[in-house]
């Protein structure tokens, strides 16, 4: 068992190797054969097992389509939140250890659910890359721009209130939304939990293509119900459009819906 693992270990380390140039440092402690103690032997610390108060909203928080939330569905033996590169070697390392399948959230958005289970049960670990969200481009000029995949564009926080008020918001939402200029995309669902005391919750997940500014004025003209304030909004096309103008100054790649790079 040791020497499976130290070989998968070494067969992850070249392919690093090979795109680094260098090699890693992704060299584990499995401890033994349960996935925790695998994970905090080598300081992964922010992770979830099932039975914590912390798993099933975590595991929940993104799933869009519900059926994946009903307990017949596989559940994965942790939910694990990488802060680094390291960290994240160092999980899916463990999870070979422990001969747990992987499945990677990003964004989470699969309606599929390829990010949440496995088919026929087969035990996994989820990784969720939300802490992996830099956007970095080489300031040398070298032409490459780094996007890590937990990097998402806006995200407008729910609403919560009685039956009739949130249900009054979907109903003008299915106006709204196909009706939007065509540089937004505004979708809506209903998260987890999201009843308690007679009050349920509504979520918007949009992005713009644009500043902040225009997403706040269109959105407050034709979907005032919506009371969607500055702060809600966070910008990255700033970020964006500096990328692309670094990566891709003459708009080469361009279609209805891509960036524009800086004149
Ligand atoms: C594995 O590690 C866990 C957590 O450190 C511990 O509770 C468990 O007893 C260990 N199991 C074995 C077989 O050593
Ligand atoms: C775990 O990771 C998430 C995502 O990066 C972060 O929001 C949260 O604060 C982290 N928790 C701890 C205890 O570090
Ligand atoms: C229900 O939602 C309304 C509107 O957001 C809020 O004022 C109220 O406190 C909520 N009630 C409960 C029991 O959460």
């Amino acid at each position: 068992m040791m020497r499976a693992v130290s070989v998968a270990a070494l067969a992850l380390c070249c392919l690093v190797a090979l795109e680094a140039t260098r090699c890693c440092t992704a060299q584990i402690t499995p401890r033994n054969n349960t996935i925790s103690s695998c994970l905090l032997s080598n300081g992964v610390k922010n992770f979830s097992l099932p039975g914590s108060p912390s798993y099933t909203p975590l595991l929940d928080s993104s799933i869009r389509n519900r059926r994946f939330e009903l307990p017949g569905v596989g559940k994965p033996a942790a939910v694990v939140l990488p802060a680094s590169k390291q960290e994240l070697q160092r999980a899916i390392l463990c999870a070979r250890s422990s001969s747990l399948a992987i499945r990677v959230r990003s964004g989470g958005h699969s309606y599929e659910g390829l990010s949440y289970t496995t088919e026929n049960h087969v035990p996994f670990l989820v990784i969720d890359l939300s802490g992996l969200n830099r956007v970095r481009v080489d300031p040398a000029g070298s032409g490459t721009a780094w996007a890590e995949s937990g990097a998402t564009l806006g995200e407008v926080p729910g609403r919560t209130g009685p039956v009739e008020a949130i249900a009054k918001l979907i109903h003008k939402w299915q106006y709204v939304g196909p009706n939007l200029p065509d540089e937004f995309y505004l979708s809506m669902y209903i998260p987890t939990g999201s009843s308690s005391n007679g009050n349920v919750s509504v979520s918007f997940i949009g992005q713009v293509l644009g500043p902040k500014n225009l997403a706040l004025s269109v959105l407050s003209q034709r979907f005032p119900e919506l009371g969607l304030t500055e702060a809600e909004l966070s910008e990255n096309f700033d970020r964006l459009v500096r990328a692309k103008s670094k990566v891709d100054p003459g708009n080469v790649f361009n279609n209805a819906q891509s960036i524009p790079p800086l004149h």
